[in-house]
C-alpha cells in the first residue's frame, strides 16, 4: 500500500493507473476509520482495480467550538486496517497542501445545491461548504471514476450528488448502505465519545427509526404522524435538534406521504451529536 501526502504525487499516481487501464475507486474519509468506512472500501475494491482512500479531518467542515481538535486521529490503526482491507493507495495531505491559502472561507469554494439549506444547514450553517469544497478538491487530487459515499451521512450524500450534477463532474458518486452494531446503533467514529451510559441510551436514535420504518410498513403515510413515534422514542437523548420525515429528494417537508421520503434524526447524547436515518419507499 502507497502512502501520498502530496497532491502532485498522488494525481502522478492516479494517472499512471488511468494510463495503464485500471479503474480507480475513491473513499474519502476523516479516518478513526470503522467498519462502516471499511465497506466503502470493499464497493471500492470490487468494483474498481484501484482503491485509494484518503484520510484528511477537513477544517472548513467544523464550525467554532465543534469538535475538530478532539476528533480521533489514530493513524497507525487506520492504516493497518485500510493495508488489510487491500487498499491500493493512501491521500494523506496535511492542512497546508489541502489549503494553501489558508483554510479561512476567504478562499475558493463551493457554494452548495438548496438541499444544504434544512436539517443540518440550520444547525451547522457553513458544515456543507466545507464538506463540497474538500470533496471538489479531492475528487482534484485523486482523480477517480467512482466515489462511495456512505447513506449514514445522507444529507451530505444529496449535497455531493448535486454538485456532481450540478458542475458536471467526471466522477460516479456510489452511494452505500449503512452499517450497524449488532444493537442498531449506527457506526460512527465519534461512537468512541460515548460512555457505557450514553451508548446504551444512544440506542433510542435507531430504535426511534425501527419504530417509524414499521409504522410505515404498516401503511402510516402521516408525516406528521411518523414524527410523533420519531419524538417518543427519543426520550433518552439530552437533547433533539431534529426528528422529521422528509421527502428524499429535497429533503422538504411533506404532510400526505405519496413519494419516497426519509425519516432523519439528529440529536445529542451527553456532548455527542449523533445522526441517523432511515429511507422509506412507497411501492
Ligand atoms: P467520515 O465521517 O469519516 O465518513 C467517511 C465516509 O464514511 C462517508 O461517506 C460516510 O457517510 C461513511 N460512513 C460513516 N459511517 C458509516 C456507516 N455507519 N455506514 C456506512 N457509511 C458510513 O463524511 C466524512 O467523513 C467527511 O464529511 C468527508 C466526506 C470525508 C469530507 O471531509
Amino acid at each position: 500500500m502507497e502512502t501520498f501526502s502530496s497532491i502532485d504525487a498522488m494525481r502522478a499516481w492516479c494517472r499512471q493507473q488511468t494510463r495503464s487501464g485500471d479503474t480507480i475507486g475513491l473513499v474519502p474519509t476523516m479516518g478513526a476509520l470503522h467498519e462502516g468506512h471499511l465497506s466503502l472500501v470493499q464497493a471500492a475494491t470490487s468494483s474498481c482495480d484501484r482503491c485509494v482512500t484518503t484520510i484528511f479531518v477537513n477544517p472548513t467542515q467544523f464550525a467554532a467550538g465543534e469538535d475538530l481538535d478532539q476528533y480521533p486521529r489514530p493513524l497507525e490503526d487506520d492504516l493497518a486496517m485500510l493495508r488489510d482491507a487491500g487498499v491500493d493507495a493512501v491521500f494523506l495531505p496535511n492542512t497546508k497542501e489541502m489549503y494553501p491559502g489558508g483554510p479561512e472561507q476567504k478562499s475558493t469554494s463551493v457554494q452548495p445545491s438548496a438541499v444544504a439549506l434544512p436539517l443540518e444547514g440550520l444547525h451547522r450553517p457553513d458544515h456543507f461548504v466545507g464538506v463540497a469544497t474538500v470533496v471538489m478538491k479531492l475528487f482534484q487530487a485523486v482523480p477517480s471514476d467512482r466515489a462511495f459515499f456512505g447513506r449514514k451521512d445522507f444529507q451530505q450524500l444529496c449535497v455531493i450528488e448535486h454538485m456532481v450534477r450540478d458542475l458536471n463532474l467526471a466522477t460516479e458518486v456510489v452511494p452505500c448502505e449503512i452499517i450497524r452494531e449488532s444493537d442498531g446503533l449506527a457506526m460512527s467514529s465519534r461512537n468512541r465519545y460515548l460512555s457505557d451510559d450514553e451508548r446504551q441510551r444512544a440506542l433510542c436514535i435507531s430504535r426511534s427509526l425501527a419504530q417509524v420504518e414499521r409504522a410505515f410498513a404498516e401503511g402510516n403515510r402521516d408525516s406528521q404522524h411518523l414524527e410523533s413515534i420519531l419524538v417518543d422514542h427519543l426520550g433518552d437523548c439530552d437533547s433533539v435538534d431534529y426528528a422529521v420525515v422528509v421527502d428524499r429528494e429535497t429533503l422538504a417537508p411533506v404532510s400526505a406521504i405519496s413519494k419516497n421520503v426519509v425519516a432523519l434524526v439528529a440529536a445529542r447524547v451527553g456532548a455527542t451529536r449523533l445522526i441517523d436515518n432511515r429511507e422509506l419507499y412507497v411501492d
